[in-house]
């Protein structure tokens, strides 16, 4: 949080130290017409999508449900803009199903490796926007694996290209111009890291409305691409409908992406999420954010039996409705901000808590307290004890990956520890936007 921020939330106590309850996002709300707003949002053309940008109206609270939190379209013939000067799958709204696919590069060289970035551009230009597969010739394999039918539909896919710490080894000549920050993820002092499940040359995040959408985009992807990359790990991923609206649940129970940077907002985007020229990162990097992916299996026989108010105390809101901790009504927003100025004890709100340690709210953390969180839920399957193993994609962005590393190391303290083991993922850097037909991913850095 900035200091302007904690300034507002200053602004927003009441003399008497108790909270005055004011949903930080009525100025928004005001200014797009409240639920006008939330039907223009879904009802943009392409064409008009492309004109605002990357980003749709956004919002965390309730009276957002298809806002940023996700996507609920059931439309299959709307897609969102690849091109532009950031990727997409970023700052738009998260679609409901999701695949994090890992590769190993196999390319040759880097001659080999810039066919390799031009084979996804087009593939991703084309699943992205929709349309009628070439028709293959007589005795050849079929163009397409009519999974989605006739027609590819583009469903709302985002097709979103990232690099690892390992490209820029010795194969290719990239190292001087790797991304300042970017490192191979290391563990922290909880984490059970699998190799099966981390790190890679390169990441690609699917996401769409349906999960044929994007086992086709998968399919199509590594049937253009088997001579340049070779798949490390894949994570299949979603996210639940909203109960009973707004922000969707997680596996834990309790809604989880209420706080985030306003996706509409450029000016704070390009503050906290998108690099800036002019850095002491590599000029072509501008555009671009850090990616970092934990996969985090949630223990949920245990959390299962802890008392309610206990869980909330961990993750430092309520329950069912979301709300901070200072608001006791089962029927209080979720959109209310946590604000910690009369709890500097953590009487209400524990000072190890999830939301008080990933954000304070101090002078001292402002400047690492502000990630763009779009996460999904996963299911692994049994483990070898016959537990299912479910959990979480976590997914984040950010201008620094030294935010990331900040927060992640406050909250190795958080008393959710006990719930959690991290098992996998990776940091990446994922690449500025493709700007035309002529461009492709990773152009600045190859060129
Ligand atoms: C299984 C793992 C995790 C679960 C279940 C989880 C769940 C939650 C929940 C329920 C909230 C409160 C609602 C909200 O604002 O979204 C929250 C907030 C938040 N989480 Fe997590 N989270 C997890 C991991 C992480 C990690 C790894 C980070 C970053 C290192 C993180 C950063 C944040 C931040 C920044 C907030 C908002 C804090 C605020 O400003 O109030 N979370 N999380």
């Amino acid at each position: 949080m900035s200091d302007q921020q904690l300034d507002h939330a200053d602004d927003r106590r009441a003399g008497d130290g108790s909270a005055r309850l004011v949903p930080r996002r009525s100025v928004l709300r005001g200014l797009l017409g409240g639920a006008a707003a939330v039907v223009a949002a879904n009802s943009v053309t392409p064409g008009v999508a492309h004109a605002l940008g990357t980003n749709r109206p956004t919002g965390g609270g309730s009276d957002y449900e298809d806002g940023f939190n996700t996507l609920a379209s059931e439309d299959s013939t709307r897609s969102i803009p690849f091109y532009g000067e950031h990727q997409a799958g970023i700052g738009t709204p998260p679609q409901t199903a999701a695949a994090f696919l890992a590769f190993d590069v196999t390319a040759a060289n880097r001659a080999e490796l810039t066919d390799l970035f031009r084979t996804l551009t087009a593939r991703a230009a084309f699943l992205t926007a929709g349309g009628t597969p070439a028709q293959a010739q007589p005795n050849q394999p079929p163009a397409d694996d009519r999974l989605l039918g006739p027609t590819v539909l583009p469903d709302d896919l985002t097709v979103t290209v990232a690099l690892g710490a390992s490209l820029f080894d010795g194969r290719y000549g990239l190292g001087p111009r790797k991304p300042a920050q970017l490192e191979t993820m290391r563990a922290f002092p909880h984490d059970a890291l699998d190799p099966a499940i981390s790190d890679g040359d390169l990441l690609v995040q699917l996401c769409a409305n349906h999960h044929d959408t994007v086992g086709h985009a998968m399919l199509d992807l590594l049937q253009h691409t088997g001579g340049g990359m070779r798949l490390r790990w894949r994570m299949e991923a979603f996210r639940f409908p909203p109960r009973p609206v707004g922000i969707p649940r997680d596996w834990m129970g309790f809604k989880d992406g209420i706080t985030n940077p306003d996706t509409s907002d450029a000016g704070q985007m390009n503050q906290e999420v998108w690099l800036q020229p002019g850095t002491p990162e590599p000029a072509w990097t501008a555009g671009g954010t850090y990616q970092v992916i934990r996969i985090i299996r949630m223990l949920l026989d245990k959390w299962s039996q802890v008392p309610v108010d206990q869980q909330e105390h961990i993750f430092g809101r309520r329950k069912l409705s979301g709300a901070p901790l200072y608001a006791t009504s089962p029927t209080a927003s979720d959109t209310l901000d946590p604000v910690y100025t009369n709890d500097p004890q953590g009487l209400l709100t524990p000072l190890n808590c999830h939301i008080r340690l990933a954000n304070p709210q101090t002078p001292q953390t402002a400047a690492t307290s502000a990630i763009l969180r779009r996460s999904f839920q996963y299911d692994r399957s049994l483990d070898p004890a016959g537990v299912p193993n479910l959990g979480h994609v976590f997914c984040c962005f950010q201008q620094q990956l030294n935010t990331y590393t900040t927060m992640q190391t406050r909250l190795e303290d958080e008393i959710l520890v006990p719930y959690i083991t991290p098992m996998g993922g990776g940091y990446f850097f994922a690449v500025p936007g493709v700007r035309n037909a002529q461009d492709y991913f990773a152009s600045g850095l190859l060129a």
